[in-house]
């Protein structure tokens, strides 16, 4: 093989033929997880919709090259966009009618810069306030934090009861001060999947005249027809008073491929503070609507069309099976000794934790993967205790019969393997270091004895039960810090 055949070479002296580069790429994917299936639960949404993925492939192809920057330049962006905001608000509560609020919204690339600009806009509302502060649930999505890291806002953590894993409405108040510019809560949160009080969080935001962002990038594309279904659901939309900003990923439940999400605000003139524009340069002058100033057309291409192919019908055909997927899989897992749920499943996650000591959860999770199945850990917080996290789309309803024997063969190959040894040295680095102490060495060195680094990079395998035990054992500034030096080491470039 000369360098230019060198998969890990992006740059070849001669270019290669568009059938081997693309080969290349299918080679890189195989150590991939599998995308398609049922068998992931995080990361991926499918629906499991025959040519649903070629329709997406073929409209973002149309549009790859159309530039988000100038919506005067290309209108069929303009066009597509527009079509998706308002999908999204007439789901949630916006829409035409009279008595329907005046609803705006943009498109962004994701939750997390949904969320961001969620941020920006309150923070940018109210000048008057010098040191501005959100108030957030510690359930709500880390994205929030790192909102605040990003814009210089303080965080307001605010507990949630371990038994109902929510916050309280008193607690949200308690956490309000004259300085609050945004309190936060999920429709439902992405680690149990629960729905917070929002009628009772909007109210005292509104009393304090504080904005209430409903994170919604989760659950917002499934609660509505989760709701038409019959199952319970809480106001959690336009339709309760005081939610300002409603967002909703459509990469994840609206099964639109990666890159789109929609922010959504209650007014125009709350919209207002989350653009930017800038003419004080030579060049053109600038208004940006979200963060990125070229955006592609592709991912909004591609999720219009997966609107529009799926319709309402699609979607509430989709809810259905992952509902019934859910239920299928809650009772795999309530049936299963050693293994209670967290919560009571009520929108599109499953969620348990282990009642045995002898059960080590990371050890039971490898056990899964070994056998197909591929779980999220998540690692002990506060009063929680560690659990699994099952985000379950529709893709995974035919697989559910499968499940409920795996995860009892899992546990009793988890039990029999006993939990999982962390090395004393190990236990008492996690326990004692500050991470201010982690010096490249000690990572390095670390990371040799858990077989991560460069040499776990393509093809690898994910980190297993011993890097989940040392990070569950380590207080989660190290966890951070120790995360971010291992990434560190996989991201290295190859020439
Ligand atoms: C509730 C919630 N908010 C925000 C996000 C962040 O979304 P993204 O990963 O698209 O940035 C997620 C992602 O899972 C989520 O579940």
């Amino acid at each position: 093989m000369n360098d230019d055949e060198d998969i890990g070479r992006a740059l070849p002296e001669r270019g290669l033929p568009a059938e081997r580069v693309l080969g290349d790429v299918r080679a890189l994917r195989k150590g991939d997880r599998p995308t398609h299936g049922g068998r992931l639960f995080a990361y991926v949404y499918d629906p499991a919709v025959p040519g649903l993925d070629e329709l997406a492939a073929a409209a973002h192809a149309e549009c790859a090259h159309v530039n988000g920057l100038d919506p005067t330049a290309f209108p069929s962006l303009l066009a597509m966009e527009n079509a998706l905001v308002g999908a999204a608000s007439r789901l949630l509560g916006g829409g035409t009618g009279t008595t329907a609020p005046d609803v705006v919204g943009s498109v962004t690339s994701g939750g997390t810069e949904s969320l961001i600009l969620a941020v920006k806009a309150a923070r940018d509302a109210r000048p008057d306030i010098t040191a501005p502060r959100i108030a957030v649930p510690v359930t709500a999505h880390a994205a929030f934090a790192k909102a605040a890291h990003y814009l210089r806002v303080t965080l307001d953590p605010v507990p949630v009861d371990p038994v109902t894993l929510r916050p309280s409405v008193a607690a949200v108040a308690a956490a309000i001060g004259p300085d609050t510019v945004l309190v936060a809560c999920s429709a439902p949160s992405y680690a149990h999947g629960v729905v917070d009080p929002v009628a009772g969080i909007a109210s005292v935001a509104a009393e304090a005249g504080a904005r209430c962002h409903v994170d919604a990038c989760f659950g917002g594309w499934t609660l509505p027809w989760l709701r038409r279904l019959g199952v319970p659901v809480p106001p959690f939309d336009f339709a309760v008073a005081g939610v300002t900003s409603i967002s909703v990923d459509l990469h994840k439940y609206a099964y639109a491929p990666k890159g789109v999400s929609v922010l959504l605000h209650r007014e125009p003139a709350l919209r207002a503070p989350q653009f930017f524009a800038y003419a004080d340069w030579p060049g053109y002058t600038m208004v940006n609507p979200v963060i990125a100033s070229t955006r592609s057309g592709g991912p909004i291409a591609a999720a219009y069309a997966t609107l529009r192919h799926l319709g309402e019908d699609g979607y509430l055909r989709l809810a259905a099976a992952t509902r019934d997927a859910v239920v299928g899989l809650a009772d795999a897992v309530g049936g299963t000794g050693g293994l209670r749920l967290l919560a009571e499943p009520e929108s599109t996650v499953v969620c348990f934790t282990s009642t045995d000591p002898g059960l080590d959860l990371f050890v039971l999770v490898d056990e899964l993967t070994a056998r197909g199945w591929h779980t999220q850990p998540q690692l002990a917080y506060g009063d929680l205790p560690a659990s699994v996290h099952l985000t379950v789309t529709a893709a995974v309803a035919p697989r559910v019969a499968e499940f409920g024997p795996d995860l009892a063969d899992a546990v009793a190959a988890a039990r029999a393997a006993g939990p999982v040894g962390l090395p004393a040295e190990l236990a008492a680095l996690a326990a004692t270091l500050s991470p201010d102490a982690l010096t490249p060495e000690l990572v390095a060195g670390l990371a040799a004895a858990l077989g991560l680094g460069p040499a776990a990079g393509p093809g690898g395998s994910a980190p297993g039960a011993i890097v989940n035990a040392l990070l569950d054992a380590a207080p989660p500034a190290l966890r951070e810090r120790l995360l971010v030096e291992f990434v560190g080491l996989l991201q290295r470039p190859t020439y």
